[in-house]
């Protein structure tokens, strides 16, 4: 009988149906998915599991505000976290809903187990509570606000059950002693421990003042607390009560964000002591991409969305910023300059361009065939040991999470690489036997460190090395290649070569920039009658339909939630780096703001100083290259070009007046 493989089993966080996905979210499920990938290629049969946070008083709320049922909200939302992933390639083997009947199941029968085992009583419980984190707030007097969001807390006051926390305190610490890489990183752990060591009070596991949740058995209107409900989906999805069966649990890594912390390593943790389950093996929290040093939400302006990145450089290209740019573990700050920056000379530059010109020297010299290489000169050697030392070193950077340090190692090599093809100059040689056979070495040598970086980033960069996998001629899929095999020497001499596809055009930086950012701003505030500005512009022009056409008609109440009123300019500048820009001041009458308008082009920003505009006050703020944007200049769109001219008046009118 075939030996059964070492099984290793990842999760991500399930995801929060109220809100959208956006880079954040996309992060830990990306980090997910190159885990899932390196584990295959070191021999794991792997699972990689992800899904959706159904259930809340915030569901409930946006259900109510979009007027539908609850669960035709949340189906449609889990419809949008689950396209977002199959978009992106990143495909879990579970996707799991709350709302499903297994789940469902599976989180009355851990109840069950607990009052079995005596870890629960009934009591009463009034507290202040953030419904946006859904967690109370331990000793917050009314009108705090939540010391993780900051939003106000509410007075909530009911019957629960209570689950026996506070018996967990010494197992719990007993456990972090005795399995020290249980919390990563390190710094993470002692943050945990001094919290438990400080005490820890029993925790209500249910609810009465929440109807949209999973029922308690008998025990209407008892409904679980969503995150009983949500940690439980990591057993669910391999199997739930019948977990043995599947082999799968418990999990090996369970990969969160920073804030999810404490659910994770002390609730879910002696939730599964409670019912003698086995514990997961560890729990990875990585910081947060922040944009201008806040965390991202829609209401502040400041969400990357990870669409219009792809759209534009690539799945891989995401890919490989994300984790090269910041340490693991760490915050990092989001930036498109950096992205497109990394791009161009990482990717462009490096990877793509090595295997363009490994490709191309190959095809010419060798009639796309790989060469025999011939005898060895020391600098040949010296790459050779380069390579074969990577791959240790890559696989222990990967083991440990320190994905930007493997990635630094793999770009270590193919800058050597890249040395080494300008020193010794392969096309300078000639057609004598020696200066074949040098050609042959030297062409071998490349194309076979090649194809060991290649195997070595697939796990983050799967479009792009798949295509050199191709080129090289290789006919198993990269993904398959076993990395505990992978030595230097095993490209065989008299293979055929693939053809080549370009892996990383170079992009301008401030074109690419412009077109991210407006696929991103027509994602966060669709244009329902025009296509999409192919430059961003923050004025009506640049979204506005310049043919007639066929629209739908609006009603009164429609056009009065626009807000136009009359602005007068107070200062106008260039953006360095935007051609299409002015950043402007405008007084509105009420304030003054801060508006950005893709007029440059157009006009100078001197012209503009005290000319009165129309302005679009109630827009919400957007960033366009990195500077606030709050409002609209409203301009007419003229001609095949788009040419915008402002929107003025033929009298004096008063600053602030509204338009009707
Ligand atoms: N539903 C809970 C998780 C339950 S797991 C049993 C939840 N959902 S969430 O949608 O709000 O967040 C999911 C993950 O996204 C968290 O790990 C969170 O840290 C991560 N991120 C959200 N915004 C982020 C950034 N800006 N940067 C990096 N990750 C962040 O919490």
């Amino acid at each position: 009988m075939a030996e059964r493989k070492e099984k290793f089993y990842i999760t991500t966080p399930i995801y929060y149906t109220n809100g959208l996905p956006h880079i954040g979210h996309t992060y830990t499920t990306i980090v997910a998915d190159i885990l899932r990938r390196y584990k295959k290629m070191r021999g794991y049969d792997v699972v990689m599991t992800t899904g959706t946070d159904e259930h809340g008083v915030n569901v409930e709320r946006a259900a109510k505000k979009a007027g539908i049922p609850e669960s035709e909200f949340v189906a449609r939302m889990a419809d949008v976290w689950r396209a977002l992933w199959d978009d992106l390639g990143l495909t879990a083997d579970e996707f799991v809903r709350t709302t499903d009947l297994q789940h469902v199941r599976t989180v009355q029968w851990l109840f069950r187990l607990f009052k079995e085992n005596g870890y629960v009583y009934k009591g009463h419980y009034t507290g202040q509570y953030c419904i946006y984190d859904n967690a109370y707030v331990n000793d917050a007097k009314p009108g705090d606000p939540c010391p993780d969001c900051g939003r106000p807390t509410e007075t909530v006051t009911e019957e629960n059950y209570f689950f026996r926390l506070s018996a967990f305190q010494k197992p719990l610490l007993d456990f972090y002693k005795k399995f020290p890489q249980f919390i990563q990183p390190e710094t993470r752990r002692n943050e945990i421990i001094s919290f438990v060591e400080g005490g820890l009070k029993d925790l209500s596991i249910t609810r009465t003042s929440l109807r949209w949740g999973i029922p308690v058995p008998g025990e209407e209107p008892h409904v679980f607390y969503v995150w009983f409900d949500a940690l439980t989906a990591y057993l669910t999805a391999v199997g739930g009560p019948e977990f043995e069966k599947r082999g799968m649990w418990p999990a090996d890594v369970h990969l969160i964000g920073k804030d999810i912390i404490r659910f994770h390593t002390v609730y879910w943790p002696a939730f599964l002591m409670a019912a003698m389950l086995p514990l997961p093996k560890q729990v990875w929290a990585h910081g947060w991409f922040l944009m201008d040093a806040a965390k991202m939400s829609k209401s502040k302006g400041n969400v990357v969305l990870p669409r219009p990145i792809v759209n534009m450089l690539g799945m891989d290209a995401l890919r490989y910023f994300l984790l090269r740019e910041v340490v693991f573990g760490q915050d990092g700050n989001f930036s498109y300059d950096a992205l497109v920056t990394r791009y161009n000379s990482d990717l462009a530059n490096g990877l793509g361009n090595l295997a363009s010109r490994t490709a191309a020297l190959l095809e010419k010299n060798f009639a796309g065939t790989v060469p025999k290489p011939g005898t060895h000169l020391p600098q040949d050697d010296a790459l050779a040991k380069e390579a074969q030392n990577a791959i240790g070193e890559v696989l222990e950077r990967y083991d440990k999470f320190e994905f930007a340090r493997a990635l630094e190692t793999i770009w270590s090599v193919i800058a050597s690489a890249d040395k080494y093809l300008t020193t010794e100059q392969p096309w300078a040689l000639g057609n004598s036997p020696d200066e074949e056979s040098r050609k042959a070495t030297i062409l071998w040598t490349t194309a076979e460190l090649l194809r060991i970086v290649t195997a070595l980033a697939h796990p983050v960069l799967p479009e792009s090395t798949a295509k050199v996998w191709l080129m090289l001629g290789q006919t198993t899929p990269v993904g398959t290649t076993e990395l505990d095999g992978l030595r230097w020497g095993q490209l065989a001499p008299g293979v055929t070569l693939g053809k080549f596809q370009a892996l990383f055009p170079r992009v301008e930086k401030n074109e690419a920039i412009e077109r991210i950012e407006a696929m991103a701003n027509e994602e966060l505030n669709p244009t329902p009658a025009a296509p999409a500005p192919s430059a961003t512009a923050h004025t009506a022009a640049g979204t506005a339909p310049t043919t007639a056409g066929p629209q739908e008609k609006i009603g009164i109440e429609d056009f009065s939630k626009v807000e136009m009123r009359v602005g007068q300019v107070k200062t106008a500048e260039r953006i360095v780096g935007a051609d299409k820009l002015l950043k402007l001041t405008v007084d509105i009458g009420s304030e003054v703001r801060q508006i950005c308008a893709g007029i440059a082009q157009y006009y100078q920003p001197e012209s503009l100083i005290g000319q009165k505009v129309v302005v679009v006050v109630n827009l919400a703020p957007r960033k366009l290259r990195g500077v606030e944007s709050n409002g609209m200049i409203v301009a007419a769109s003229v001609g095949p070009e788009g040419r915008p001219v402002l929107a003025g008046f033929h009298e004096d009118v008063e600053v602030g007046a509204r338009l009707k």
